[in-house]
């Protein structure tokens, strides 16, 4: 296997301390024995997978007032790394995205980030918690997603369709016919199908297409115009994903307004930006004063007063 970045976590430096819970009986799913995640965060627990599609939650990290990136170094991890006043604690929310991506079946990332990102690949930096997978029997590295809807904003020079890992592209029909054109690897496309029965239908199919292409870069095409977000996640949960892990900021937005997001996890960086810079997907559509989920916090850790990890719910209704 390519020897991938890899990061030195000691849990002293990153121990978080869990100032408040309010999870769910339904919280009693451990989807990774892990004695680091014990240590650091302490139990981490999740309700069932959905039977149409994976239990879907967004990892990020923003400024204390919501901001993702700097305007004039887009590169979002710099929004935990260049807190001064606590620098474990930048160290800690990278290590709660690695132990996200380490629960994971599949991690979502977006066009953009691919583009201001040049070398992101979802993989896990913690030997240890990549240890802790490996004996679970599951994958090293999680099932990367990327997705976009036109296909033309992907960079497709980026490292990341160099790097052996697992990769797939989720995008719409006109999407896939641009990327199978422009993609410097192998592609396979797995697509077409109109709704949710058409895809049942097909379900033994879609497996073994998925099994014999999983070498190449398989591009998912749902949809036209618009990534048909219900096709998209019952293909994945057909293929065995059941939980996945969103790092893509438009891609959160779409799914918050189909009501799919169930939990975001939101780190927040004692630093304040303010101005024109990018909230999440903030050139997309807003929700209105009368028309928005509610979010329910689910626990906060803290690992210090420059520093806060929360985990929080969506309420649609
Ligand atoms: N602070 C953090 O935790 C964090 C996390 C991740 C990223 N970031 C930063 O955020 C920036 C990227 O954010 P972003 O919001 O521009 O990028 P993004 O969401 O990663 O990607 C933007 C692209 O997503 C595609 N897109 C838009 N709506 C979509 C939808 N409904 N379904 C699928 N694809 C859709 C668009 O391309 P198409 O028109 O082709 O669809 C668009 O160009 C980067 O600077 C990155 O470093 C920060």
């Amino acid at each position: 296997m390519t020897d991938f970045p890899r990061k030195t976590f000691d849990a002293d430096d990153i121990k978080l301390n869990n100032i408040y819970s309010n999870l769910k009986a339904s919280h009693k799913n451990n989807l990774l024995k892990s004695s680091k995640i014990k240590e650091v965060y302490g139990d981490l627990l999740f309700e069932d997978s959905h039977t149409h599609r994976p239990l879907l939650h967004a990892s990020f990290v923003c400024s204390m007032d919501g901001k993702i990136n700097f305007n004039n170094q887009p590169n979002g991890s710099l929004i935990a790394k260049n807190n001064a006043k606590d620098p474990n604690g930048g160290l800690a929310d990278f290590w709660v995205m690695n132990m996200l991506r380490a629960t994971a079946d599949g991690v979502i990332i977006g066009s953009g980030t691919l583009r201001d990102e040049p070398n992101i690949t979802a993989h896990i930096f913690d030997k240890d918690l990549e240890n802790d997978r490996l004996a679970a029997g599951k994958p090293a590295i999680p099932l990367n997603i990327i997705v976009s809807r036109s296909g033309k904003t992907i960079p497709f020079e980026h490292s990341i369709f160099k790097n052996p890992l697992p990769l797939m592209l989720i995008t719409t029909e006109s999407g896939a016919k641009y990327a199978k054109y422009y993609a410097q690897v192998d592609t396979f496309e797995i697509g077409g199908y109109k709704s949710i029965d058409d895809v049942e239908y097909h379900q033994e199919t879609i497996i073994n297409l998925y099994k014999e292409n999983q070498q190449k870069l398989v591009i998912l095409s749902c949809g036209e115009g618009e990534i048909n977000n219900q096709i998209a996640m019952k293909i994945l949960k057909i293929l065995g994903l059941n939980y996945v892990s969103v790092e893509a900021s438009h891609y959160t937005h779409s799914l918050i307004k189909e009501k799919m997001l169930d939990e975001i996890f939101l780190n927040y960086s004692g630093i304040y930006i303010g101005g024109n810079a990018m909230g999440i997907a903030n050139t997309d559509e807003a929700f209105t004063s009368n028309n928005f989920p509610h979010m329910e916090m689910l626990s906060i850790h803290l690992h210090s007063p420059f520093f806060m990890y929360s985990r929080q719910r969506f309420v649609y209704d």
